[in-house]
């Protein structure tokens, strides 16, 4: 007989009748004082295992095993008796009374129950190979693979094909910090390990390989959030010949296959489109969450002659904007919770957060309950009670400030009220997929500190047809053919059409003031290649570990990796990283600032 017959959580009632032979791990045994049970566990759920006292031999092993013993079982299915069925399990009809029962393994006590909900996450990072034993985070894996088997045959079936790029490479600007690795050979030189394979795959089109994919390890040395890690893992995608849309086309065809053949479910066909500037202009974000019923109101101009410093300040300064954001049926909401919001947009920077409650618009002025209206005059209250759209019951915040604080802020604060209980309740929030394109990204940001403009995506991007001339000229004006895929308020992809030409990218390059020694030394292999008939071309990168975030629910990417790093960049599980010791960094032609890390050896 084989070692396994059968899978513990598909021993069915089909098998009744039958002797199977079953391995995995005691999940919990119960003793019933005469009858023991134990509840196998392998990747595919559960099965209960009986123990007869009449099976002297079996008894004896049932008695000596706990929890996380790894077994092998081998006995006959049959149905459970009345009243002990559970529905809850594949399994749940039948139970396998056992025959033989081996021990392949004992276990040490576990340092946690498997199926304790409130472990800490650094419990579970240290010991994470129990963890994975869990069986949300099986189903979290076994879907991250549903979704790149979906993915790879969508791009193969449209002529994809994967090339794998270097690791140890050159420093690609995708403008987070590099991970350097130190060359043993080439002494005080250093490899980048690959923010993206940007460059590669640009390369690879030259080379005409007109459409290629990998889903790859990217490495980023950037502050760390719930979806953010120092390596994750981008399904990287780049093709010759296509336009910005027919590209849209194509990976929004994507991502709507894979939502349905993993999960079942069916995305918007088609996505909308929306540019940057509508974007950052009624919701204050580039991802904005569409599930959320809240917009801005632009409100700057109606705010440059009130009373009120606050606003009339705001609305006059160079780069600065005032919004307000109705909320319907909000002039309900308890003074509490304004307070509540008060303190939360100043995590972003605001220095108040005013509001107007609209109880009776009929009654003018007195309709109105607010710590401003006094300082706004009565043509400003009209406009903003008409551009706003409010109604009786309604309430108005405002937001007045550069327009970065102002953005961020009253951007974050409807994202807030949107899942908040009152936004529940009030119906400002839609509970479904709501995915969209954003496009029409400026070309560049102006970086204050360093007086200089740097690529808003990266700088490999094409300007609009008609915008090259703004390198030059007026590079904010400059709009990129750039777009990203936001999904519930996360990015999940992004990318572009790419400069093709040399004599553009040199363009870009000194509107970024990268003069052409420099734009030689760190780009030069590119420039070369775009000089060889470099063809029309472009792509996207999806973050992999986010849409699998996203489809499984879980709270941070940490879920969706077998085994990821802390917000501090560590590994629990291997204690990375380490310190070395000085021979290996002597070989590395490597001498620490600080010898405290360094282990004597
Ligand atoms: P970008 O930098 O926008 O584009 O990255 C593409 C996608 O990768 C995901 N992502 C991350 N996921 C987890 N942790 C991170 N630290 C992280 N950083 C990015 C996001 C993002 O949308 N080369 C370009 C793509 C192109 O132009 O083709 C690039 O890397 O989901
Ligand atoms: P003050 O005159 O500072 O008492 O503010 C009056 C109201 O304006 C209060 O409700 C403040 O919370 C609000 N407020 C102050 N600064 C801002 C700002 N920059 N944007 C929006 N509201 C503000």
């Amino acid at each position: 007989m084989s070692m396994r017959t059968q899978y513990c959580g598909l021993t069915t009632e089909a098998l009744l009748g039958q002797t199977v032979s079953l391995c995995g791990w005691v999940h919990r045994r119960r003793d019933h004082g005469g009858v023991i049970f134990i509840d196998l566990r392998d990747r595919e759920g559960l099965v209960q295992v009986v123990c007869n006292p009449e099976q002297a031999e079996v008894f004896s092993t049932a008695e000596i095993v706990r929890n996380e013993f790894c077994m092998r079982v081998t006995g006959v299915v049959r149905l459970r008796p009345d009243g002990t069925i559970n529905s809850n399990l594949a399994s749940g009809k039948i139970e396998v009374l056992c025959e033989e029962l081996e021990v392949l393994n004992p276990s040490v006590t576990p340092p946690f129950q498997l199926d304790d909900d409130n472990l800490s996450e650094t419990t579970r990072l240290t010991h994470r190979v129990l963890d994975l034993r869990r069986p949300q985070m099986q189903n979290n894996l076994r879907l991250r693979y549903k979704v790149t088997m979906e993915v790879r045959k969508f791009l193969d079936q449209h002529g994809f094909i994967d090339i794998e790029t270097p690791m140890l490479t050159k420093s690609t600007p995708e403008g987070a910090r590099d991970y350097l690795v130190p060359s043993r050979v080439n002494a005080g030189q250093f490899f980048a390990l690959p923010q993206s394979p940007q460059l590669f795959k640009q390369l690879l089109m030259v080379a005409n390989f007109d459409r290629y994919y990998q889903i790859v390890k990217c490495f980023r040395d950037e502050d760390l959030r719930a979806d953010r890690q120092p390596e994750f893992t981008q399904i990287d995608c780049e093709t010759s010949f296509m336009n910005e849309q027919e590209i849209r086309d194509m990976f929004e065809g994507m991502i709507r296959l894979v939502f349905k053949n993993a999960l079942d479910i069916d995305l918007p066909n088609p996505f909308p489109v929306m540019p940057y500037a509508e974007a950052m202009g009624m919701y204050g974000s580039d991802k904005p969450d569409m599930r959320v019923k809240l917009a801005f109101t632009d409100l700057t101009d109606v705010m440059k002659d009130v009373d009120f410093k606050v606003f009339s300040g705001a609305a006059n300064m160079l780069g600065g904007r005032v919004v307000g954001m109705r909320v319907p049926g909000g002039s309900a909401m308890p003074r509490s919770e304004i307070d509540a919001y008060t303190q939360f947009v100043a995590i972003y920077g605001a220095k108040g957060l005013a509001y107007i409650k609209v109880n009776e618009i009929a009654k003018g002025r007195d309709g109105l309950q607010s710590p401003i209206v006094k300082n706004l005059h009565d043509a400003a209250l009209t406009r903003i009670l008409e551009l706003t759209g409010a109604q009786d019951g309604d309430l108005i915040f405002f937001g007045a400030d550069k327009a970065k604080v102002v953005n961020d802020a009253i951007g974050a604060l409807r994202v807030k009220i949107g899942h908040s209980d009152f936004g529940k309740k009030h119906d400002l929030f839609d509970d479904v997929w709501k995915p969209l394109w954003v496009v029409d990204f400026p070309m560049f940001e102006y970086d204050e500190e360093g007086d200089r403009w740097h690529a808003a995506h990266h700088p490999f991007t094409a300007p609009k047809d008609g915008h090259e001339d703004f390198l030059e000229t007026d590079p904010g004006k400059c709009i990129a053919k750039a777009y990203d895929m936001v999904l519930n308020g996360w990015e999940l992809g992004g990318g572009s059409i790419r400069i093709h030409r040399a004599e553009v990218q040199s363009k870009v390059f000194r509107a970024m003031k990268i003069d052409d020694d420099e734009a030689q030394l760190k780009f030069g292999f590119l420039l070369d290649a775009l000089q060889y008939g470099a063809p029309p071309h472009g792509g996207l990168a999806f973050g992999l570990d986010r849409i699998v975030t996203m489809m499984t629910g879980a709270d941070s990417i940490r879920d969706v990796i077998a085994f990821p790093k802390t917000q501090r960049a560590q590994c629990l599980l291997t204690q990375a990283p380490s310190a070395v010791d000085e021979k290996q960094l002597r070989e590395l032609h490597i001498r620490l600032r600080s010898v405290e890390p360094v282990v004597k050896g």
